[in-house]
Formats: C-alpha cells, sequence, structure tokens
C-alpha cells in the first residue's frame, strides 16, 4: 500500500511538513510505502484553462505535474497539507488543485466524472496561525471535501484544521491534530 503527502507549504520545514510527516510515520508503521513531496521543489504552471484534458485524456503541459499525475492516481492514499494563507490555501497549492481539473472528464448530460481508480482514500490538512482557526476556517474544509469527494469522487475523505500554530511544537500539541489522529489510523 502507498501513501503520498504533497505539501503545499513554500517551508519544506514548518508545521505543515510536521503534521505531515507525522501522518506519514504512523501510515508507515503499519506497513505503507510512504512519499512526501514538497510543491516547493516542483516546476509546474497554472492550469492554462486550455481543456486538452478533456480531449486528449491527460494534460498536455509538459512539467513536472505529469509524474505527480502518475504519483497520485498510483497512491492508495492521497494526504494533502497546506497552510492557510489569508483565509485560503497558499497560492502553490492553488496552482496545483486547479491541475487536478485534468482528473476530470466531461459526463454526458453535464457535470464530470473522475478518471481517478474509485478506491483511493484521502485527507486534507489545513495549518493556521489563528488559535479560532478551526472555527474561522471551515469552509475551507467544505471547498476540499467538495474537490476531492464531489469532483474526484474519493468517497473515504476527511479534512480537518490545525490551529494556532506558533512554534513547531504546537501541530503536536494540537487538541484537533490529537483528535484526528487515531481516526485516521483506523482508516489505514
Ligand atoms: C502570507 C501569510 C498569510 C497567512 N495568513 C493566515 C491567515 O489568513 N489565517 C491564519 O490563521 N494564519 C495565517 N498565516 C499563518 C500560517 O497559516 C501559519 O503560520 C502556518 O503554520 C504556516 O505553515 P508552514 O509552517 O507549514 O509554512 C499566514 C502566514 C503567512 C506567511
Amino acid at each position: 500500500m502507498k501513501m503520498l503527502a504533497i505539501n503545499g507549504s513554500p517551508r519544506s520545514n514548518g508545521h505543515t511538513a510536521r503534521a505531515l510527516d507525522t501522518f506519514l510515520a504512523e501510515a508507515e508503521a503499519k506497513g505503507y510505502d510512504v512519499e512526501r513531496i514538497d510543491l516547493v521543489d516542483l516546476n509546474f504552471s497554472d492550469c492554462k484553462g486550455c481543456r486538452s484534458c478533456k480531449t486528449e485524456g491527460s494534460c498536455i503541459i509538459d512539467d513536472d505535474m505529469s509524474s505527480l499525475y502518475d504519483k497520485i492516481a498510483d497512491t492508495d492514499h492521497l494526504i494533502l497539507g497546506s497552510p492557510i494563507y489569508m483565509g485560503s490555501e497558499t497560492g502553490i497549492f492553488n496552482c496545483f488543485i486547479d491541475r487536478l481539473y485534468a482528473f476530470l472528464q466531461y459526463k454526458e448530460g453535464g457535470g464530470f466524472n473522475s478518471r481517478l481508480p474509485a478506491d483511493k482514500s484521502a485527507t486534507a490538512i489545513l495549518v493556521c496561525g489563528s488559535p479560532d482557526g478551526h472555527i474561522i476556517y471551515h469552509y475551507l474544509t467544505n471547498r476540499f471535501t467538495s474537490i476531492l469527494k464531489g469532483l474526484l469522487g474519493i468517497e473515504d475523505f476527511s479534512a480537518f484544521i490545525i490551529p494556532g500554530t506558533n512554534r513547531l511544537d504546537d501541530v503536536r500539541e494540537s487538541v484537533t491534530f490529537k483528535q484526528n489522529i487515531p481516526a485516521f489510523i483506523e482508516r489505514l
């Protein structure tokens, strides 16, 4: 079984990386092959909106997303992590999310079907500085549920926010983090 974590923070050793690494360590202990990819290390462009993915079956932009598409399709569990910047995800993470449009194909009569294998599970982890962030930014968990579950068809999906991150240790001490770890392990 494979687990792929995508880090949307521009910081490779920040709070988001720490949260993702903790989840990956739990998965590794359960026998998963784990990998973390920091988007900041990749070279990829914005979605051009050309819709070639709808006619060609895949994105025609030749950049580092090409191999990432394969890894996402191949993984059993996908973890997406981003810090909250100005009430949303980071710019680089938003660019990555837009590029997931390539996994959608037009459905007859309107809407989309997902090209991703249906048996995948996923988790989104959003990290923020505000101590009330899990309440204030709840709309972001709805946003990622509509993308991962609604559009990409990943039924086994869970999202949560880690608020109040000022020191690196705050991540593991966070109540929402501690609450979500056992539920995550149970899903593996
Ligand atoms: C440009 C910028 C914008 C931010 N905007 C918010 C925000 O709107 N709300 C919030 O609670 N925290 C905000 N933060 C704090 C980060 O979400 C927080 O420090 C997070 O832990 C950073 O994750 P990282 O260490 O993985 O980079 C912002 C930080 C930066 C640098």
